[in-house]
């Protein structure tokens, strides 16, 4: 057995909604790359455990990732969340409406830099950040993450690991742009960060101005 497995069987209890996300993403021919079961439940530990309520998710495909976080929210928890694509949004907004949460989620559509910047002109703040899309886009996504951020914000991202390329240099734009994102977040002189093998890694840091 690999670690992830009996870490998902011992300590996640992944219900029948959430299983039922990836089938659907799954049966309509969408990439089958949400967060595992390990990843959506260390963000809701996160989250629940450090008492956020104003999540920003960065990629949301099927709303699996955000299913896990928005359970882990207070009755006035809000999560945004960005997506390019205008079908993978419907998905995910009629997932979480299933899941409850119809009234408490708002996806904005579109390239998510553009969506930053417009959160970013509105002047809105979030104390939970999960970057989950376009690995070149990383570096930028840190950028605007620290200018939406309370002080205390976490700031999480997905597949730090890259499936282990990170460890040598590559060629690879993808996983160039990870180096520097997670060089970026180790040396930030603001952030508390640390890098957890779970998973494909997840990045977490806290903000500390
Ligand atoms: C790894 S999937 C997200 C998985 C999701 N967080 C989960 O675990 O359920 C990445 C998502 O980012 C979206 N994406 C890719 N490039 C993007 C961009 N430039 N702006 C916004 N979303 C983007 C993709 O369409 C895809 O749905």
């Amino acid at each position: 057995m690999i670690l992830d497995e009996y870490l998902d069987q011992t300590f996640i209890h992944e219900d029948r909604l959430l299983i039922a996300i990836k089938e659907e993403i799954a049966e309509k021919g969408m990439p089958p790359i949400s967060v595992p079961p390990i990843t959506g439940a260390t963000l809701f530990w996160l989250i629940k455990t450090a008492s956020r309520r104003r999540v920003l998710e960065i990629g949301a495909l099927g709303g699996y990732s955000g299913v896990w976080m928005a359970r882990a929210l207070p009755d006035d928890g809000q999560l945004t969340s960005l997506e390019l694509r205008a079908d993978y949004r419907d998905l995910a907004q009629a997932n979480l409406a299933r899941a409850g949460f119809k009234n408490r989620v708002t996806y904005l559509v579109g390239k998510a830099a553009e969506s930053l910047r417009l959160l970013w002109e509105r002047g809105a703040q979030f104390d939970f950040f999960f970057i989950d899309a376009d690995k070149e886009s990383y570096p930028l996504y840190l950028d605007y993450a620290l200018k939406l951020a309370e002080p205390g914000a976490i700031i999480a991202a997905d597949n730090t690991l890259q499936g282990g390329k990170v460890l040598n240099m590559s060629n690879e734009p993808a996983v160039q742009a990870i180096q520097a994102f997670n060089q970026q977040v180790a040396n930030h002189p603001q952030l508390t960060s640390l890098l957890l093998p779970i998973g494909d890694g997840l990045t977490v840091a806290q903000y500390c101005p």
